[in-house]
């Protein structure tokens, strides 16, 4: 049996899409999924860990964009905390941008959303970028979605990402010391790191 990465394009037929409801801090979301897209049938830990993260953390403003957006879960939720953003979502799949665009409408939610490789179709500066990143794309593909935000993020722009120890959490996090200048761990919780960097010149 072929086994699909969820960063890839694959054909799917109809057996392979589906609908689920999961619960966030007590509020009920619903989206529909597919077979092989990343934490296809509930919302992953680690996006857990960061949503509530930013939540009790940050004060979200301007344009806040999701980089490998999956089914749309981050920039969905955070537009329900933080009314005020404009939200943007990216991912390479296909299928994850359908997915995304059905889920925005499904939870009532008005984001852009869009099929990119990294930040390729991202023509204007953005003010936060809140992120589960891909992992199983390679550690460049990884350290890419850092050194890519430093160069699309306004002045005083922050990234917020989770990462677990295991799979290189140090080594990105030294990488976005070097790129911002600056680091912090906003939590710890279960192995999964929540690592915070902020754009503080050009
Ligand atoms: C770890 S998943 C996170 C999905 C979702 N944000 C969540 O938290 O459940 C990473 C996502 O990045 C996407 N991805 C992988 N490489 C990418 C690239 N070069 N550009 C954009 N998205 C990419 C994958 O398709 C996948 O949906």
């Amino acid at each position: 049996m072929i086994k699909h990465h969820y960063f890839l394009n694959v054909e799917h037929n109809q057996n392979d899409y589906f609908t689920f409801s999961d619960y966030f801090l007590n509020e009920k979301y619903t989206f529909n999924s597919c077979s092989d897209i990343f934490s296809k049938d509930c919302i992953d830990y680690g996006t857990s860990v960061l949503l509530k993260t930013v939540i009790n953390n940050l004060n979200l403003n301007g344009t806040v964009l999701d980089v490998g957006c999956g089914y749309g879960v981050i920039g969905i939720i955070l537009k329900k905390y933080f009314s005020s953003i404009n939200v943007v979502m990216l991912d390479i799949n296909k299928t994850a941008v359908q997915l995304t665009k059905e889920n925005c409408i499904l939870n009532n939610v008005d984001a852009i959303v869009l099929e990119s490789n990294l930040y390729d179709k991202i023509d204007k500066k953005v003010n936060n970028i809140v992120t589960n990143p891909p992992i199983k794309a390679g550690k460049e593909n990884l350290f890419n979605v850092v050194s890519g935000a430093f160069n699309v993020l306004e002045n005083n722009g922050t990234i917020t990402l989770v990462i677990k120890k295991k799979h290189g959490m140090e080594s990105l996090k030294n990488f976005m010391n070097q790129t911002f200048g600056n680091v912090q761990i906003l939590k710890r919780d279960s192995g999964y790191y929540i690592l915070h960097s902020v754009k503080t010149n050009d």
